[in-house]
């Protein structure tokens, strides 16, 4: 296959596999976001309206998903004839190792300029902020906080790089390694879909988990009225709500991500090889 077709293939079985996940697991998110919001759950509305915030997510999950997979593929396959050339002295599982986790995190940063706006208004009408999406999103193109559209748009933008690089140094060689292991185990190029899956799913909660604090962090920043430096923020979280606060919503986040971990990374490989035979046929 070549290069405009693989990258056809990224987009396409990224796009996919994003909205997948994004739906199917849209209500959990809800309960995080509440978890974690400031008054905590209830006082943020509970069980009530699990999908409010929905249209945010529908409209940027494929784009993001897409943005994530056509920038980690391009960069995976740039570094790998790059890095070893640069660095002879390292082995090839070295290598390929540090391939992954540098193209996995510039394919995060590429997502999170998708991301973080839909972020900031999906979680602002999860916790009952707003009615709908559109009214969350029209309040931040009025200016009204002062900010500014852009600012307001990207509120919390450095905290959720810091937060998907550390997940992603975690996730992505772990699932890569997983699926390598196993396939040798069975004597085989590549492991099936479902396996794959299921090495995305423990790499994600395993990566979940560990990030939770910084994932608190920008859920408050996301959600405050004012802007807040994080480094304000964090302080007065400790001395207001005690270091526990730092965890909350880790049980959603983790099971949301590992089960959605499954399912994206099973139907991007679905689709990614369906579309792989299909193209060799023709
Ligand atoms: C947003 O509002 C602030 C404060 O009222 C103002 O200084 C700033 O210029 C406005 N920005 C935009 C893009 O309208």
């Amino acid at each position: 296959m070549d290069t405009t077709n693989a990258f056809v293939v990224s987009l396409i079985s990224g796009g996919a596999a994003g909205t997948a996940t994004d739906l199917a697991f849209f209500p959990i998110d809800t309960l995080k976001t509440r978890l974690q919001a400031k008054g905590g759950f209830f006082h943020n509305g509970g069980f009530r309206g699990l999908y409010k915030g929905l249209g945010s997510a529908v409209v940027a999950s494929a784009p993001s998903a897409s943005l994530f997979f056509m920038t980690y593929d391009t960069f995976k396959r740039q570094f790998k004839s790059t890095l070893p050339t640069l660095f002879p002295s390292l082995s090839v599982s070295t290598t390929t190792h540090l391939s992954h986790m540098l193209a996995a995190s510039m394919g995060e940063v590429a997502a999170c300029m998708v991301r973080v706006p839909a972020e900031v208004i999906k979680q602002r009408t999860q916790s009952l902020q707003f009615k709908t999406s559109l009214e969350s999103f029209k309040y931040i193109l009025s200016n009204k906080s002062g900010e500014g559209v852009w600012k307001g748009l990207y509120r919390g933008w450095s905290t959720t790089i810091m937060r998907e690089i550390p997940f992603t140094i975690i996730q992505f060689p772990l699932y890569e390694h997983m699926k390598q292991l196993w396939a040798s185990y069975e004597k085989v190029e590549k492991v099936s879909p479902l396996k794959g899956a299921l090495c995305g799913s423990i790499a994600g909660g395993f990566a979940a988990a560990m990030t939770t604090p910084l994932d608190v962090l920008k859920t408050r920043l996301m959600l405050s009225k004012e802007r807040i430096s994080v480094v304000t923020l964090a302080k007065n979280l400790v001395r207001e709500e005690g270091y526990s606060v730092f965890f909350s919503g880790i049980g959603p986040r983790t099971m949301w991500i590992s089960a959605g971990g499954a399912i994206f990374l099973g139907v991007y490989e679905t689709v990614s090889s369906f579309l792989v035979s299909r193209d060799s046929e023709i």
